[in-house]
């Protein structure tokens, strides 16, 4: 079975092609992010209309990468949420049009089990059950996973999600949108324990995050070494990335291993547009050789949005004779726990 997987959710426009014998087969990806810089965050209606002109010429150039006619596709697997309405719209539109015409399956994939399954196009793929960190640009979430489709949500955050607390500091920190990868390569040469921030809700039991007043925590801090000039100078600068990713991985860590020790669970799976940071990483390696389990990623391309988790999320569900009905249907809010279990 070879499935088409299509990406559209936010301001990526990803096409993969899986093949159930040979694996992955065809990535193509394009990003708006320079597109979006200019707004200093994603505009929908440009990220619409952006999608529009790039899905079909890369589903094209995925088919020839992949040396393939239409003809040898057997099923479609297109993000239907959660994102932006008017670009998950693009997505379900042209897949749902070509499911169609090549009179094949298709299914709408939830975005975030793309993410939480793509640690298993590598090589070393965990096994279930594990505890899940998801870390993106909309989402924080820990989630227990028993198998494909059951998912219990531990604990999320409140407020700002990982990446859009690293995003927001970022600009206050002078760095283009999003700006968590340049917020990290700052933090690199920051000097460690200079600024001491918080770590939010690590006082009380639970699994939750909020993330939102370290934004303001960073905020004063800046204000509060502004040269005469109003400029905050590069030493200053890096001390408070790194005093910012500091405070945001420690959180993660103290979470994580409270879940880990919850459930009984040895092994982490981390996915997300967060889950590229290095120092996180290294933490987080750290965390599992203490506990005695093992830690698992999507190797760096597949941390961000791409549409090689919604091709593999997708063949799991449609090899199961899953299919979504003709009806262009998304759903820009959809929770996890709404899922089915693999049949
Ligand atoms: O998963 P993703 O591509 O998109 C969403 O579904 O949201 O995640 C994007 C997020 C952005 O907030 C971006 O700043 C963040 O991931 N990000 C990072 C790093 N690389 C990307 N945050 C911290 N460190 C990084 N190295
Ligand atoms: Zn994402």
């Amino acid at each position: 079975m070879r499935i088409l997987g299509i990406e559209t959710s936010c301001d990526e426009t990803g096409v993969a092609i899986y093949d159930e014998q040979q694996g992955l087969i065809a990535n193509q990806l394009y990003s708006q992010i320079e597109m979006h810089a200019d707004y200093g965050g994603v505009v929908p209606e440009l990220a619409s209309r952006d999608h529009i002109r790039k899905t079909l010429p890369l589903i094209q150039e995925a088919l020839k990468e992949a040396n393939l006619t239409a003809k040898e596709i057997d099923g479609i697997a297109y993000t239907a949420g959660p994102g932006l309405v008017g670009a998950l719209l693009v997505g379900s539109t042209i897949a749902r049009s070509l499911a169609y015409a090549w009179n094949v399956p298709a299914l709408g994939v939830h975005h975030m089990e793309g993410h939480l399954l793509a640690p298993m196009l590598e090589e070393n793929a965990p096994e279930f059950p594990f505890i899940a960190l998801l870390v993106s640009g909309g989402h924080t979430q820990l989630v227990k996973v028993d198998n494909v489709g059951e998912y219990e949500l531990l604990g999320e955050s409140i407020d700002d999600a990982a990446g859009e607390a690293f995003d927001k500091t970022a600009k206050l920190l002078g760095l283009d949108y999003p700006g968590g990868a340049a917020l990290a390569k700052l933090a690199q040469q920051g000097t460690p324990n200079r600024f001491i921030f918080p770590r939010p809700m690590t006082d009380r039991p639970g699994l939750d995050f909020s993330f939102s007043g370290l934004k303001t925590f960073a905020a004063n801090t800046i204000n509060a070494h502004l040269d005469d000039e109003g400029k905050l100078d590069q030493q200053t600068r890096c001390d408070i990335a790194h005093a910012f990713q500091q405070a945001v991985i420690d959180t993660l860590i103290i979470k994580c291993r409270r879940a880990l020790q919850q459930t009984g669970y040895q092994r982490l799976v981390i996915a997300g547009g967060v889950s590229a940071n290095q120092q996180l990483r290294q933490d987080l390696a750290q965390l599992m050789t203490q506990l005695g389990g093992e830690v698992f990623y999507p190797r760096p391309q597949f941390c961000t949005d791409n549409g090689a988790m919604i091709a593999y999320a997708g063949f799991l569900r449609l090899k199961q004779g899953e299919e979504s009905s003709l009806a262009v249907e998304v759903k820009p809010r959809w929770p996890m726990t709404a899922l089915s279990p693999l049949r």
